[in-house]
């Protein structure tokens, strides 16, 4: 199905977006990347060409601004573009507190600038990166995707802002399917250890803090609060492998057929672990004792948040696989083969 079918991906040599164009060029896809390389390095994406084999050769990257109308012309050029998934933006939350406008300029300016060239070009299949931090404190878990929306800080309302900018798109003119992908909690790691999660300065997220620990960069895990109503007391999160994740996009790409108009769908496994669960897992895959120190709660940080993943299943025919000791395994080889990211 996807022979021949060229898609547009921003963000492309990031995180997530460098999992999922190996899975695209795995399915067939032709891609063109477009990224400004702000959070990434060019290595991301040769090290993508490289385990596509054969299917690297697909693979084209362009380096632009999403925000910037020439750049996206010359990207869209490249090829005559069927799809895009757009995953360009920042995503760190005590950032967009101390620099709102420069979250609105990147997240919701640099998707108008998208969809202005999409129309331009004609292209009308769109796959979003959204976040479960659209559902703010959550109303009930598992969250699914009837649940009050109500982001609790200037990231998450970037998100809530394109989801509805997106519908009022796809509700102004016929032909659009959007897929607005509600990820929770992705982690972990090509199997290979060569593409991974290159966080700059301290991390901020439990996984690559954890991940650091156990390689010797920091000294301790600071668990933030053991006091929320759960069995152990830590916040639980629905953790997702980032090539299950990856895979939610190819799904997405394969069922858009299926999509009228902009569509929200929750990316999780359904299953909730606890922040000293994912230490125990972390601990089993690396051998490290990984210290902790208990601190106080961090502001906005709810008790309890995953997914009902129905809806991916039954729309997209797409379900996570991989379990919590896969994620650590995966993640643990990128981190022992690359201590310092993609930096040497
Ligand atoms: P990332 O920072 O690794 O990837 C984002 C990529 O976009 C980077 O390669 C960066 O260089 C690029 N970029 C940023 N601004 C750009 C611009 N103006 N023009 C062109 N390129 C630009 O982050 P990620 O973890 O891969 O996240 C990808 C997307 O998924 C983001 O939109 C993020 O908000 C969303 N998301 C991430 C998570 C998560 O936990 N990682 C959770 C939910 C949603
Ligand atoms: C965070 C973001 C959310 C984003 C998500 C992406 C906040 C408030 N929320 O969510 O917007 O979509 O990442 O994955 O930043 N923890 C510790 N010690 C640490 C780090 C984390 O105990 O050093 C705990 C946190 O309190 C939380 C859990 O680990 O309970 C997971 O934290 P994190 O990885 O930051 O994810 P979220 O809080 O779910």
């Amino acid at each position: 199905m996807s022979d021949d079918r060229t898609v547009l991906v921003t963000g492309g040599a990031g995180y997530i977006g460098s999992h999922t164009c190996l899975v695209l060029l795995e399915a067939g896809w032709t891609v063109v990347v477009l990224d400004n390389l702000e959070n990434a390095s060019e290595v991301a994406v040769d090290r993508v060409r490289e385990l596509a084999g054969p299917a690297g050769t697909n693979l084209t990257f362009v380096r632009g601004d999403v925000r910037h109308g020439a750049d996206l012309d010359r990207a869209f050029t490249v090829a005559p573009v069927d799809a895009v998934v757009h995953f360009a933006g920042r995503k760190a939350v005590g950032e967009s507190v101390e620099h709102p406008l420069w979250y609105y300029d990147h997240n919701v300016g640099g998707t108008v600038r998208l969809l202005e060239a999409m129309q331009r070009h004609d292209v009308r299949d769109l796959v979003f990166s959204s976040s479960a931090t659209v559902y703010g404190e959550p109303e009930r878990v598992p969250l699914d995707e009837h649940c009050r929306t109500g982001a609790t800080n200037p990231y998450g309302r970037t998100k809530l802002f394109i989801e509805e900018m997106l519908r009022d798109v796809a509700a102004s003119e016929p032909g659009w399917r959007i897929a607005l992908l509600r990820y929770f909690n992705p982690v972990g790691a090509h199997p290979s250890g060569r593409i991974g999660e290159d966080p700059v300065g301290i991390p901020n997220n439990l996984m690559p803090y954890l991940m650091q620990v156990a390689v010797g960069r920091r000294e301790h895990l600071t668990v933030h609060g053991d006091d929320y109503p759960t069995p152990d007391g830590t916040p639980i999160r629905d953790y997702l492998h980032v090539v299950d994740l990856a895979e939610g996009h190819r799904a997405a790409l394969d069922r858009i057929d299926v999509l009228e108009g902009a569509v929200a769908v929750n990316l999780g496994t359904g299953v909730g672990s606890s922040v000293l669960d994912v230490v125990a897992a972390a601990r089993a895959a690396t051998g490290h004792p990984i210290p902790l120190a208990v601190g106080p709660r961090r502001p906005g940080d709810a008790a309890e948040v995953w997914a009902d993943p129905t809806v991916a299943a039954d729309l997209l025919a797409w379900r996570a696989t991989r379990t919590l000791a896969e994620m650590c395994a995966d993640h643990w080889r990128w981190q022992q083969a690359n201590p310092s990211g993609y930096r040497g």
